[in-house]
């Protein structure tokens, strides 16, 4: 084992530069490999006026049925690419992150949207081929368009890759996006569950704005005639924008795999030591980005309205949901934790008001959710959907069925451990990711206000 631990290390000299005790925690875990260029679609440089038509898009609310809401309301560069709250507010709120409302009369939110928004850094990297919290969205060859995906056979062809694919997603969420049915064409088609006819009416509204048929002819040689816009051009251009303003590969992690051995700090190297072995997180969040993109039970306590499983319809069977299987009832996936000091609140519903809570969660899981401490949810308050938001933290029996479903072992970890652990997660903020103010555009080609 430490023979072929030795000619492994070997190989890997030249790329990451380093063979000496550190590569190696004495059980044979190895250090992920550096980040490159390679790493990513278009070779990290997507065309720039791809992108700057995708930045446009991402922060207008042309794209919502009501002209309320963008992209950005819940992936803000303001708050590193979320909200910055547990379960965001959909169409009808006001304001960003935190101080976002649920609205006022007949426009206010119907429900909470049931899950944590997540951040998207390094999305861009190829090995992110599974999307969203329970993996509904993921590359598979086997399909016409190369996606398997909620729309099915309606996903159309001609998407650049999974992250433009799930941009044709959130515009035809009535609580996100489109709104309600009876509000606007877009909703109404929302609610039928047609979702070419949402796209089209889409393309339609940015066809019709100048700004954009300069924008998307500037973007795709393919598109002479205002009437060659589609809503995949669109998303295409959304994800390019993605990919390249929030790739993340700066990190002191970066720098130090690099071979800049400074570029963590000693407590930072123990805590890495600590994840990639004795720690155990490495198993699920492995490789580059700390993730193995696989699904598991962790038991995090259950928040908010949920997406309609069980008995009260307010339960979030997680990866279930997709597979059918009863045995990934309550599992999530491995979130990347890049940036992750940045991301809060944490979980698939934003359970864990504090990065270190999230980890303790992880070293005794079920007395964790057990003492769960409710307090440290953000949830703008609105008494009706307040009532809802612990319906299934407090059901003995879906208690009882998280808790048994958990995967996680408990690991005793001692005091100063659990600090160096906790440097390390914070070895992984790109510094460059600190202020992303530059991404926001002035003005955009509807006119509609950036800012709530
Ligand atoms: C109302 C808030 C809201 C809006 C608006 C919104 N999103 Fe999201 N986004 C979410 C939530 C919540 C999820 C996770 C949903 C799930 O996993 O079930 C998500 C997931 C994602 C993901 C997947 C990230 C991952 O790691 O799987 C990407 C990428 C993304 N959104 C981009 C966009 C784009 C592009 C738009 C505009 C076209 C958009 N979002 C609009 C809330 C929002
Ligand atoms: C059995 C697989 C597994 C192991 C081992 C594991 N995790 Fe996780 N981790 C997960 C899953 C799954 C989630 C998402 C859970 C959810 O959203 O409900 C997660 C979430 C997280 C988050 C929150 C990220 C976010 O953006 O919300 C952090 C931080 C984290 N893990 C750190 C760790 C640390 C530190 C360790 C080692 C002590 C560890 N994990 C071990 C599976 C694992």
């Amino acid at each position: 084992m430490k023979r072929l631990a030795v000619i492994l290390g070997l190989a890997l000299i030249g790329t990451t530069a380093f063979a000496d005790d550190d590569d190696d925690d004495g059980n044979g875990h190895y250090w992920p490999t550096a980040v490159s260029d390679r790493d990513y679609y278009d070779n990290g440089e997507p065309p720039a006026a791809k992108v700057e038509l995708g930045r446009h898009l991402f922060f207008d609310k042309v794209l919502s049925g009501n002209f309320n809401i963008s992209c950005a309301s819940c992936h803000h560069s303001l708050t590193d690419t979320g909200d910055g709250l547990s379960l965001p507010v959909g169409e009808g709120g006001a304001g960003l992150g935190v101080t976002r409302d649920t609205g006022t009369g007949s426009d206010a939110v119907h429900e909470r949207v049931p899950r944590n928004a997540p951040p998207v850094f390094n999305l861009g990297a190829r090995e992110f081929e599974v999307m969203f919290h329970d993996g509904r969205l993921a590359v598979d060859p086997t399909q016409p368009q190369g996606f398997l995906s909620p729309a099915g056979a309606d996903l159309p062809a001609g998407l650049d890759n999974v992250l433009a694919a799930q941009a044709m997603f959130p515009v035809t969420s009535g609580t996100e996006m489109a709104g309600q049915p009876g509000e606007n064409p877009v909703a109404d088609a929302a609610a039928a569950g047609d979702l070419p006819t949402i796209w089209a009416l889409l393309a339609d509204r940015l066809r019709e704005l100048p700004g954009y048929v300069d924008l998307f002819q500037a973007a795709y040689p393919d598109i002479n005639d205002p009437a060659d816009i589609t809503y995949v051009h669109a998303a295409n251009a959304i994800a390019a924008f993605e990919a390249s303003a929030w790739r993340a590969d700066n990190s002191p992690l970066d720098r130090f795999l690099r071979g800049e051995r400074g570029a963590m700090s000693q407590s930072a190297r123990k805590g890495m030591r600590l994840f990639y072995g004795r720690a155990g997180c490495g198993g699920c969040h492995a490789g580059s980005f700390q993730t193995d993109h696989n699904f598991y039970a962790i038991a995090v306590p259950q928040i908010g309205p949920g997406k309609g499983d069980g008995v009260s319809g307010h339960d979030d069977f997680g990866r279930e949901r997709v597979t059918g299987l009863r045995s990934d009832r309550y599992r999530f996936r491995v979130p990347t934790l890049r940036n992750v000091a940045l991301t809060g609140p944490w979980g698939h519903d934003g359970a864990f008001g504090s990065l270190e809570a999230m980890v303790r969660h992880h070293l005794d899981p079920v007395v964790s959710f057990e003492a769960y401490d409710r307090s440290q949810v953000t949830l703008p308050f609105r008494e009706d959907l307040d009532a809802i938001d612990f319906l299934m933290h407090d059901d003995e029996l879906a208690r009882a069925e998280i808790a048994e479903a958990c995967e996680l072992r408990p690991k005793r970890l001692r005091e100063r451990d659990i600090r160096a652990l906790m440097d390390f997660l914070h070895a992984l903020t790109d510094p460059a990711s600190l202020d992303l103010r530059h991404d926001v555009p002035k003005s955009v080609p509807s006119g509609i206000p950036i800012f709530d």
